[in-house]
């Protein structure tokens, strides 16, 4: 196993050159362990489990999946079957819709026997890509960072507060809100950050305070109920979190209680930042309540907690009554009024039809275009 703070990505191939190997996210903070995929199931089975989370480590997996298939099967029923498999595995992030139509439209007009090379290359270029784009992503999010600290009183620090785990883990490297972070304390800016634990996961708790405390970045975890009082209390300078869907007019689906932070943070001002990719854009998509997918989960996350010991196997204790009726919706909208800007890898934007248009104006025509011709039929 790796030593774990070598563990530069959450997903790599192995030195056999095709199985996939993962960071198993459903073991932190407890065990660094390494999943190995060696087949479409696994791929699937790793999205649905969550060993592997996160919109763009969710497409990247996907596309390795696909890899994983046209190393077996590189016949067009083999392609379409793996297509099928994996868009099922989980509903909300379009990053695996995205990473999956890359890899068909790829690998559809090649002759079987060259698509599991190509598969594997494609897939690797989408993982690179997606490293890349996320410390442009960084490097966006950092200039407003500087901003809002040059307005503090010299020598404080610049109180940033996150949720769930938009973090390196989640994405092939950097993450998405987490970027300007991780690159501010690269460069000795003074920062600190308010971790949301994120029940029922608690991905904050296990996910991006080790991630975050792995790097030395200054953290504090709360309870996610202590966040309105936080900003109330003038202890927050900014929210930035991820998304897994943002529709063609801005409104943006994340993790569930995403959206009570954004009204917290308007009722007091304070600036709410959405930090994403081009490819969590739904452009077939306006109004983000009404359509975006919610993932429901199962009402035993709600019921139970469990952690992961340092040795040993996961512990779940009821924290309820038995049978006690839950639900467990696992993302919510924030609609685009309460977002104050969206961070993209082309830059800033505001989050509106016009602001994503103007940044993705390629993206925008074509996909305007596809809903005409869709209409006409
Ligand atoms: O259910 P998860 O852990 O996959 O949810 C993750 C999130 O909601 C993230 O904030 C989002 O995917 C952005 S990751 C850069």
């Amino acid at each position: 196993m790796p030593d774990p703070v070598r563990i530069e990505r959450p997903l790599w191939l192995s030195p056999n050159g095709w199985t996939v190997e993962v960071l198993d996210q459903t073991l932190l903070p407890g065990q660094v362990r390494i999943a190995r995929l060696r087949s479409l199931k696994d791929a699937a089975q790793a999205i649905v489990s969550m060993q592997v989370r996160g919109a763009p480590l969710i497409g990247v997996t996907a596309a390795y999946g696909v890899a994983l298939a046209m190393r077996s099967d590189p016949s067009d029923s083999s392609l379409a079957t793996a297509y099928d498999q994996l868009i099922h595995t989980r509903p909300t992030a379009v990053n695996l819709r995205w990473a999956l139509d890359q890899m068909q439209a790829h690998l559809s007009p090649l002759p079987p026997a060259q698509r599991s090379q190509a598969a594997y290359l494609r897939a690797a270029e989408l993982a690179d890509e997606d490293a890349r784009i996320n410390r442009q992503i960084g490097e966006h999010g950092l200039q407003l960072f500087r901003q809002i600290l040059a307005r503090k009183p010299p020598g404080t620090a610049l109180q940033v507060m996150t949720h769930c785990n938009a973090g390196r883990i989640a994405t092939i490297e950097w993450g998405t809100a987490t970027a300007p972070i991780y690159l501010a304390h690269s460069l000795g800016i003074p920062i600190h950050v308010w971790v949301s634990e994120t029940r029922p996961r608690n991905q904050g708790a296990a996910l991006t305070a080790w991630e975050l405390g792995e790097r030395g970045v200054p953290l504090t975890l709360i309870p996610d109920n202590s966040a309105g009082h936080l900003i109330q209390r003038g202890l927050v300078d900014l929210v930035i979190v991820g998304a897994d869907r943002v529709t063609a007019s801005g409104d943006a689906a994340n993790k569930i209680g995403t959206y009570l932070k954004a009204l917290a943070a308007a009722a007091h001002k304070v600036p709410f930042y959405v930090a994403f990719p081009g490819t969590t854009i739904d452009w077939t998509l306006r109004d983000g309540i009404a359509e975006i997918p919610i993932e429901q989960r199962s009402a035993r996350e709600v019921t139970h907690v469990a952690g992961m010991p340092p040795k040993g196997r996961r512990v779940e204790v009821a924290i309820a009554p038995p049978d006690t009726a839950a639900r467990n919706d696992a993302f919510d909208v924030t609609p685009a009024k309460l977002i104050t800007s969206f961070i993209t890898e082309r830059g800033l934007c505001s989050a509106s039809a016009r602001g994503l248009a103007g940044l993705y104006p390629d993206q925008a025509r074509s996909s305007a275009r596809s809903v005409r011709a869709r209409t006409r039929r």
